[in-house]
């Protein structure tokens, strides 16, 4: 509810469409409880493509999967609805504004506790490719400091947004 909440907001302020945010929002995490072996199975069930880091961090394949899961358990089918759902946990490198303010209501909820949160979410209010900048840059940084690798589609993402390799979390 949260996500939805924040990705409303956002949407509203970036020229998205509110109600297609919400949507995104309230859906995105219909995976997220899955263990591991069960995210693997539903996905290769579908006839997914997994790759080399969904292998290793299944975790993650419940962006992807809840996406699935949105069409077939609330017949959502829009694609754009269904795009931000799948990159709301590493992003992309095509990122459109809805994608975007799915991504960024995930990341700066206020449920999230990280001391840039505020100053982050702020920055979301006003200027939709720096906030994905610096979100990037945080979340990389926070990868990077727990010695977590970062999923190919976040780098390609941090570059998208103008991240060079060896990222700081400015929020410049
Ligand atoms: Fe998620």
């Amino acid at each position: 509810m949260r996500v939805a909440r924040c990705a409303d907001v956002l949407a509203q302020i970036h020229g998205a469409d509110p109600r297609k945010a919400r949507l995104a929002g309230m859906l995105h995490d219909l995976a997220r409880l899955y263990p591991a072996k069960r995210l693997i199975d539903e996905c290769e069930l579908r006839g997914m493509p997994i790759d080399a880091f969904e292998r290793e961090n299944p975790i993650v394949l419940h962006a992807r999967l809840g996406a699935s899961l949105a069409q077939e358990s609330f017949a959502v089918h829009d694609p754009a609805v269904l795009s931000a759902i799948e990159k709301h946990t590493v992003a992309a490198a095509v990122m459109s504004p809805l994608d975007c303010v799915v991504y960024l209501a995930d990341g700066l909820e206020p449920g999230r506790k990280f001391a840039e949160r505020e100053a982050l979410w702020r920055l979301a209010c006003t200027d939709l490719h720096a906030a994905m900048r610096a979100t990037l840059a945080h979340s990389l940084g926070y990868l990077e400091r727990e010695g977590i690798s970062a999923a190919p589609q976040t780098l390609a993402a941090a570059k998208t947004f103008g991240l060079a390799e060896g990222v700081s979390t400015s929020l410049n």
